[in-house]
């Protein structure tokens, strides 16, 4: 396709020759099309950008995660190498974070081989200039994984890969698809109905005009990690928003400047996600031969790790600072903020007790 024309011309000119897209489709182009993606032009992150993530917030939450990691990998009996890897590592703040706190344990950072799972170019040198220094590898695929345990860490990733949806009408499961009204973008149905013994149980009784999500390349990614750490040993830690059994709702949503935009307005420059079904994750990783801990908030997890003692510490360190530190800690883990609406999701080798889960 001509890569002169703009992002918006080369859907529009999709649609009119080979006829209406998927939701996925759609998805995948806006945020993925090798030049004019979303996640393909400059940095998305952070005050300028177009929203916020919790390690842009504060180090607490990524010191937290690097305590908790450490946990992990003594519960392992200290493995001489082992293999940590992030999922969409944004600018490498998280990381940065993580592994200043993980390596004051004695031996991890010699037995650290850090790999990075991440599209943008941009976030890509971000990520090096911030953690040149442990010398981490990007990941093309997730196959080759060294030998040893292999430790996965994914905050706001799984919300960012496309998704179908389907919608409920009297004859069965219509999925839901992009086409052109009047020369405009519009949401319509394909004519084919899906019976409705296709779909999961949990929706079998939906009423009309239910409409179910079905992150298909979230469950792909989700296979073939708990393949990996099935074999090997370790986790997957998954922080995002979303819900923990399967369930119907409309969640995809678009973002552009802080502000809820049209998702089918400015393909390629507004950020399109949509809420993680835990549930459907967990019966992968399950299926995958990993145990899986109940699903908990950010709030809950972050509280159970000792955030109220993590911000005192730092208040009493920085004093200057404390009320910045007050509202970042509210921000993390307030009901009405980040606390109840982001959730935790962690699969693991049977054997292991992570921390911060109420079994
Ligand atoms: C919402 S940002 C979160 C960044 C970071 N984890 C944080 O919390 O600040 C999503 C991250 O996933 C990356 N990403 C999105 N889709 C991806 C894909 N299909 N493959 C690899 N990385 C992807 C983005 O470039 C970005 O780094």
């Amino acid at each position: 396709m001509q890569d002169t024309l703009t992002l918006e011309q080369q859907i529009d000119l999709q649609i009119t020759s080979s006829g209406p897209m998927s939701v996925a489709t759609y998805m995948g182009i806006c945020l993925t099309h090798p030049t004019k993606g979303y996640y393909k032009g400059a940095d998305p992150l952070g005050a300028r950008g177009d929203f916020v993530t919790a390690p842009e917030i504060s180090q607490m939450f990524g010191e937290l995660i690097g305590f908790w990691l450490v946990n992990l990998w003594q519960q392992m009996s200290e493995p001489k190498a082992f293999t940590l890897v992030e999922l969409g590592p944004g600018r490498g703040t998280l990381m940065a974070d993580i592994l200043r706190v993980a390596c004051r344990a004695p031996g991890f950072r010699d037995a650290l081989k850090l790999r990075l799972f991440e599209t943008n170019p941009a976030l890509m040198a971000e990520q090096n200039a911030r953690l040149e220094a442990y010398e981490p590898k990007w990941l093309q695929d997730f196959e080759n994984f060294d030998d040893g345990p292999v430790l996965i860490v994914a905050n706001e990733f799984f919300d960012a890969l496309p998704i179908r949806q389907f919608v409920r009408k009297e004859d069965g499961w219509h999925e839901r698809q992009i086409g052109l009204v009047d020369g405009k973008r519009a949401f319509g149905l394909s004519p084919t109905p899906i019976p409705t013994s296709a779909m999961p149980d949990a929706v079998a009784d939906a009423p009309t005009d239910s409409m179910l999500e079905v992150a298909f390349a979230g469950a792909e990614v989700m296979t073939r990690l708990a393949k990996i750490v099935a074999r090997q040993g370790g986790s997957i830690l998954a922080i995002d928003y979303g819900y923990g059994s399967t369930q119907t709702g409309d969640t995809l949503q678009g973002v552009r400047r802080h502000t809820f935009a049209n998702v089918l307005e400015a393909p390629g420059e507004t950020d399109l996600s949509a809420h993680v079904d835990f549930g459907a994750l967990a019966n992968v990783a399950r299926a995958g031969g990993l145990a899986v801990q109940p699903l908990a908030t950010q709030g809950e997890f972050l509280k159970r790790l000792g955030i109220a003692e993590r911000a005192a510490a730092l208040s009493g360190a920085n004093p200057g600072s404390a009320e910045d530190i007050r509202i970042a800690h509210d921000r993390l883990v307030g009901q009405d903020q980040m606390g109840t609406l982001f959730k935790v999701f962690c699969a693991h080798s049977p054997g292991l007790m992570p921390p911060g889960f109420v079994s």
